[in-house]
């Protein structure tokens, strides 16, 4: 039996396991991870690449930004079309100076890893949490296996950043928490192609034939996304369809869409989850553990890094200041910027997606907001400040 222990037990290694971990390093506060996952499925796992202004603030903050600096592209606005007409966001003028960064978040994690293995940091690969036990007292302990042999995380607290499969939720007593679920009737196929982009800033479009999105990662690499139905298959999707689905979905007058060889290609299901209550005891969750949103305004791994915020605000107040104010705050503080972005991932996939026939009521709400978008300033601040996501403070009561 393998016995480990530390401050902060934390239980996956995505974006925000590992910035947990290297965020608590810089006050002192000891933490170890144990991670299912080999590094090379991390590290290559295609997620989504939108980075919003707190994240990057916060990079920045720990000097962890470095490659992101160099390597991300930095967007001040963004395109969405309606039909054949398209129109620019610019949210840097609408918010201040606010802006997104695209990066692809497994990239993200590899800066995460290589920063914590540099300072020595302990992190478990290969290696499956079986039990979280004993959050209700001082004392919770991660049972795990790795390599056949059983072991024992024992720490003052626990932090779930596993994923929505994760045991973190799993654990969660049923009868402290409410959920709340939406699927939406369609998908996202994905690609990931090497050809430059065929725009300067992503686009988001609505079209008869469904939504689509232009999206990128280098001056040599697009990522791409169409809707389709939910029992769809990538075997239906030649190469061929792709292209010609994309151009016609995205297309305006004067713009041709570049083409390319596809390296990627995945579905993405479209859903919202969501509980009111992300702590137990000393069980605390974050990220997709705790809440799922629709991809549409690219807002899961940011919430992920949101949470994580609040975690070592709380985790610092009980080590350096013995406060429990802000653990016992942290579902709260977390859940309005939750419920925030819930709201915002919505109104962008129902305004941008094909969810009723072409001319219908429905089709007809979405056409008003997108005529209201072209007239009031009023309503395109209210999505960019959204869309680069509003400051901490704003969410401060
Ligand atoms: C990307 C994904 C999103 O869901 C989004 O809204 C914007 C960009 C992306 O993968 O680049």
């Amino acid at each position: 039996m393998i016995k480990i222990n530390t401050q902060v037990g934390i239980v996956g290694a995505g974006p925000s396991g590992l910035l947990l971990a290297n965020w608590l390093k810089k006050y002192g506060i000891s933490s170890v991870i144990i991670e299912l996952r080999s590094r090379e499925y991390l590290e290559g796992r295609v997620r989504a690449g939108l980075v919003e202004q707190n994240t990057k603030d916060i990079l920045k903050q720990l000097g962890l930004d470095a490659r992101m600096n160099k390597e991300g592209v930095v967007h001040d606005g963004v395109y969405l079309s309606f039909e054949e007409e398209r129109i620019r966001i610019p949210f840097a003028e609408l918010t201040d100076g606010r802006t997104i960064s695209i990066y692809g978040q497994q990239e993200i994690t590899k800066d995460l890893i290589d920063a914590w293995l540099q300072d020595n940091g302990a992190l478990h690969f290969e290696t499956k949490a079986t039990k979280i036990v004993d959050f209700d007292t001082k004392c919770p302990k991660i049972h795990f296996e790795k390599d056949g042999e059983e072991g024992v995380l024992e720490c003052d607290f626990v932090a779930a950043c596993d994923g929505f499969h994760g045991i973190g939720r799993k654990t969660l007593p049923k009868k402290s928490f409410q959920s709340y679920d939406r699927t939406y009737p369609y998908s996202w196929l994905g690609i990931l192609a090497n050809v430059a982009p065929s725009t300067d800033e992503l686009i988001y479009s609505y079209h008869k034939n469904g939504f689509a999105l232009h999206s990128l990662r280098s001056e040599k690499v697009s990522r791409l996304y169409v809707q389709v139905d939910n029992d769809d298959s990538v075997d239906n999707w030649s190469d061929d369809r792709i292209w010609s689905e994309l151009s016609v979905r995205l297309g305006t007058p004067g713009w041709e869409l570049k083409e390319g060889p596809i390296f990627e290609k995945g579905i993405t299901p479209m859903r919202s989850h969501m509980i009111d209550n992300l702590r137990s005891g000393r069980l605390l969750l974050a990220g997709d553990a705790a809440h799922i949103v629709p991809p549409t305004g690219g807002k899961g791994m940011n919430l992920a890094i949101a949470d994580v915020k609040h975690m070592v605000d709380a985790f610092v107040a009980f080590y350096k200041s013995n406060s429990e104010i802000l653990l016992d705050k942290y579902t709260d503080d977390a859940l309005r910027r939750i419920w925030r972005a819930q709201d915002f991932s919505n109104f962008m996939t129902t305004l941008f997606h094909k969810q009723d026939a072409h001319g219908s009521f429905t089709y007809r709400l979405q056409k008003a907001k997108f005529d209201y978008l072209k007239v009031s300033k009023a309503y395109r601040t209210t999505l960019a400040e959204n869309y680069v996501g509003l400051p901490f403070e704003s969410f401060e009561i």
